[in-house]
């Protein structure tokens, strides 16, 4: 079949066209003379701001914006119009837009240039992101959610460790109370063996005390905080609780820390949880093999200025060839009471400190997992 010969349109039909396109498009888009007066509105844009055409042109265009911007305009567009530097004209940013009610919102906007018979005017096509910025809010929320609910099945896995600790201090106690006991029932009582038993007694109880206090704080919060944080100290607030796990397998943890650490941005207990995970593992791993006296090894180093590392080295049988790929995946597991979610929330964890989860073979036998963070200045 023939194509149907198309008529030139006529001026009057191209402009119904181009106004029709104005006002079918899904992003607002808003003409304004360079003295930041509105001239055209379309309809997206009545949507987004909540002003009908006729009510908002005419008026200036720095009415949809919040403050600062809102007071700064006049003074951006005289800048452009003075110098030609452009900070958003031809490349597009992201601003904050404000309703007619009053309400402020994300947008992305990118404005353009047109030189016409009836002067300069500027033409700006916005996109409303309030979607996206809450869809990406909650899912930062589900991630905090479920680093939590992760930090309650590894203290699952690790009760058997931390019983064993608590209950050390505890026998303590109960033979310091004891010999006490004896001492005080003599015919003269050694005050100072009593003194000394209670002391000691308080020492004990001050060290279950302290393990349980590091136990709720590691439970308690699922909202992420970022501190800056020195990765030495990250390491030794968390080798109460791994050297616990780690000690009723009968496995030492050695630590080399390395001095002149830059500090990174962090939340503390979301990466403790990452260690605790990697040493876990390298526990379990070790658990049944022949060199657990060989221990698991923490260490920290400077990569450079900019980066830094935790890496935990193991002297177990290493990562099975066919896990190589998918270990970071979650519900990737070879135990028969595992999750598989460890280091799948670990990897989460790590991204969103904008850094990297590795897996590599240590050349002397055993498994290296560690971590890569951005530094964030000397520390
Ligand atoms: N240090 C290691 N040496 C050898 N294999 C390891 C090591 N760390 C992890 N793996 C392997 O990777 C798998 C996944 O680890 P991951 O921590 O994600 O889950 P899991 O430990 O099996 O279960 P959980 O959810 O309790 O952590 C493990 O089942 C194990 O096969
Ligand atoms: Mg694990």
């Amino acid at each position: 079949m023939q194509p149907k010969s198309v008529e030139q349109p006529q001026r009057a039909d191209v402009v119904a066209e181009l106004k029709a396109l104005f006002n079918a498009a899904v992003d607002g888009i808003i003409v304004a003379d360079q003295d930041g007066i509105i001239a055209e509105f379309n309809k997206a844009a009545e949507r987004l701001f909540g002003y009908a055409a006729d009510q908002i042109v005419g008026r200036p265009i720095n009415m949809l914006m919040p403050e600062p911007d809102r007071s700064a305009h006049d003074g951006y567009v005289k800048r452009y119009l003075e110098t030609g530097e452009a900070r958003i004209i031809g490349t597009g940013r992201e601003v904050r837009g404000q309703r007619a009610d009053g309400s402020t919102f994300p947008i992305s906007l990118s404005v353009g240039e047109i030189e016409g018979g009836s002067g300069r005017r500027f033409i700006g096509l916005i996109r409303d992101l309030s979607a996206q910025r809450a869809a990406e809010e909650e899912a930062y929320r589900l991630q905090n959610r479920l680093a939590h609910v992760g930090r309650f099945s590894l203290m699952g896995e690790m009760a058997a460790g931390l019983a064993h600790e608590l209950n050390q201090p505890l026998s303590a106690i109960v033979n310091y109370s004891q010999a006490g006991r004896r001492l005080a029932e003599r015919e003269n009582p050694a005050t100072a063996s009593i003194i000394d038993c209670l002391e000691k007694i308080t020492d004990q109880a001050m060290r279950a005390g302290h393990i349980i206090d590091k136990l709720r704080d590691f439970l308690r919060k699922d909202d992420a905080t970022k501190a800056e944080l020195n990765l030495n100290d990250l390491v030794l607030s968390t080798l109460n609780l791994v050297e616990a796990d780690a000690r009723a397998e009968g496995i030492p943890i050695l630590t080399d820390l390395a001095e002149d650490l830059p500090h990174i941005s962090g939340d503390l207990i979301q990466l403790q949880q990452v260690l605790m995970n990697l040493t876990r593992n390298a526990v379990d791993a070790m658990r049944d093999g022949p060199n657990k006296d060989d221990g698991i090894l923490i260490r920290t180093r400077r990569l450079s200025e900019r980066e830094v590392q935790v890496s935990v080295l193991d002297h177990g049988p290493g990562v099975p060839p066919q896990l190589e790929k998918s270990i970071f995946l979650p519900f990737v597991t070879t135990k028969r009471d595992g999750l598989g979610v460890g280091l799948a929330i670990s990897r989460t964890i790590i991204r969103a400190h904008d850094g990297e989860l590795f897996c590599r073979r240590n050349p002397i036998g055993g498994a290296i997992f560690g971590f890569n963070l951005p530094a964030t200045r000397r520390g």
